[in-house]
């Protein structure tokens, strides 16, 4: 038996035989059936998309690997810099590359002061940070006229870069302007995660704990791609239409944004004060399994086993917890993780802990307020974004997207004039 299939349609007798390839077959096969037959497949569960060389993931294994490389040693040995050069040029960097990049990101980490003055000041004063990030990384672009240029490879490499740097600066500048604090401007002296921490807390004399900048670089790390998550995918679908990568990223963050996707660890922390003891946790549980609420944090589309980036971050919160001291939280966590791997409603479903589980209880130990959270992930999944955007650009069979539906409404009926509506 070959790697085939062979689609029958019972409606003619008309069969196609079609290779699978890399687990994928071509839908075209459809087409040749019947020009006007398409699958239905709401959420893409079945549908890939594109062909991708950036992330391998296997839901069932609880495997993650950017170009190649298992997730835990990247955690383990890489930086966040250097990981993003790995998913934009699909190799690791030599020590000439790294010191390069570095450089360069480095020295963009600046952004004009009209975005400040003009831009961020025009919001309001309770605007919640996330809102303003995708607004302010949408209007970046517009400082940089040469962004439409995507298929001048030069040009593009810039607004990578440009982008891949400044994004920690608007973040800051986001959390600052919320909380009426001053700007403080990059520090070029400091290291990727260092420069972001020193930009977040600084008010008179502030050193960077290197432990919680090491934390932060980890948690970049593990952020840093997801392959055709919601969030990549709205990358992907706006990038087709040839728009500058500005206004793609915000609507890859814009996805982002919601709760089912990055908001999630943001609910988490809220589901976990809600508990409030680890007393109320069986109750807790007994209301998800009722169908009251979803238990945050648990759960995946494709990860149908413990998340790899779960593990990590459980592990790096007990580093975070020694310099911040213990987030009461976790004790309410560990016991939900306990309860509910033990219970049939989520062993069955396959709901184990998610990247965003853990992840909010260390932003919170390290004093983000929750509405930072979502902006804390976009900006090492801007390394991600963009990697897809390129390779996207580079794809020769990819073309703008633009799926079919199966339309189910009225069919032709004249106009009737207002007063002889019923
Ligand atoms: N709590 C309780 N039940 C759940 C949960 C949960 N967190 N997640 C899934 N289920 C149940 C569903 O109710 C469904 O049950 P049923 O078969 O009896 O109807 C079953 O498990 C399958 O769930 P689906 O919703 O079909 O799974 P899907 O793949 O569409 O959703 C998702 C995945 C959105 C992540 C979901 O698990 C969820 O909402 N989790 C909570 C939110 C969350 O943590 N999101 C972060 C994901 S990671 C990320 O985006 C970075």
């Amino acid at each position: 038996m070959g790697d085939t299939i062979t689609i029958i349609d019972d409606r003619t007798g008309k069969q196609v035989t079609v290779p699978i390839t890399n687990g994928v077959f071509p839908s075209a096969a459809l087409r040749e059936l019947d020009p006007d037959l398409r699958m239905y497949d709401p959420a893409f569960l079945s549908t890939a998309a594109c062909s991708s060389a950036i992330t391998y993931l296997d839901g069932d294994g609880g495997i993650l690997r950017y170009r190649g490389y298992p997730i835990e040693q990247l955690a383990e040995h890489s930086t966040y810099l250097e990981v993003a050069y790995l998913l934009l040029n699909g190799e690791l960097p030599t020590t000439e590359q790294l010191a390069a990049w570095t450089n360069d990101v480095t020295h963009h980490t600046f952004i004009h002061e009209n975005m400040r003055k003009r831009f961020v000041d025009g919001f309001h004063y309770d605007a919640h940070p996330m809102g303003m990030f995708v607004s302010a990384v949408a209007a970046l672009g517009t400082f940089y006229n040469d962004a439409k240029d995507i298929f001048d490879v030069a040009s593009r490499d810039k607004q990578v870069l440009r982008l891949i740097a400044k994004m920690p600066t608007l973040a800051a500048m986001c959390h600052r302007f919320s909380v009426g604090q001053p700007f403080v401007y990059p520090d070029n002296s400091l290291s990727f995660p260092a420069n972001f921490l020193n930009m977040m807390w600084k008010v008179g004399e502030y050193e960077v704990d290197p432990v919680l900048a090491r934390a932060m670089d980890v948690l970049f790390i593990l952020h840093a791609d997801h392959e055709q998550n919601c969030g990549t995918t709205a990358m992907r679908v706006v990038g087709s239409s040839q728009a500058d990568p500005y206004s793609a990223c915000s609507a890859a963050a814009s996805a982002l944004y919601g709760p089912l996707h990055g908001g999630a660890n943001e609910a988490v922390v809220r589901m976990l004060e809600e508990i409030g003891s680890i007393d109320n946790v069986s109750g807790f549980i007994e209301g998800v399994k009722q169908g009251k609420e979803k238990l945050m944090g648990f759960g995946h589309r494709v990860y149908k086993n413990y998340d790899p980036r779960a593990t990590i971050i459980k592990n790096t919160a007990y580093d975070v917890f020694q310099v911040t001291g213990n987030n009461p939280l976790l004790d309410i966590a560990l016991k939900l993780e306990e309860v509910a791997l033990k219970d049939d409603y989520f062993v069955s479903r396959k709901l184990y802990p998610n990247v965003d589980f853990y992840s909010g209880l260390i932003y919170q130990a390290m004093g983000f307020p929750t509405s930072m959270f979502t902006v804390l992930f976009a900006i090492p999944r801007t390394a991600g974004w963009l990697a897809h955007w390129v390779e996207l650009l580079g794809d020769k069979e990819q073309k703008i997207s633009r799926p079919r539906q199966a339309y189910i409404g009225r069919g032709v009926r004249d106009y009737v004039a207002i007063g002889d509506r019923a």
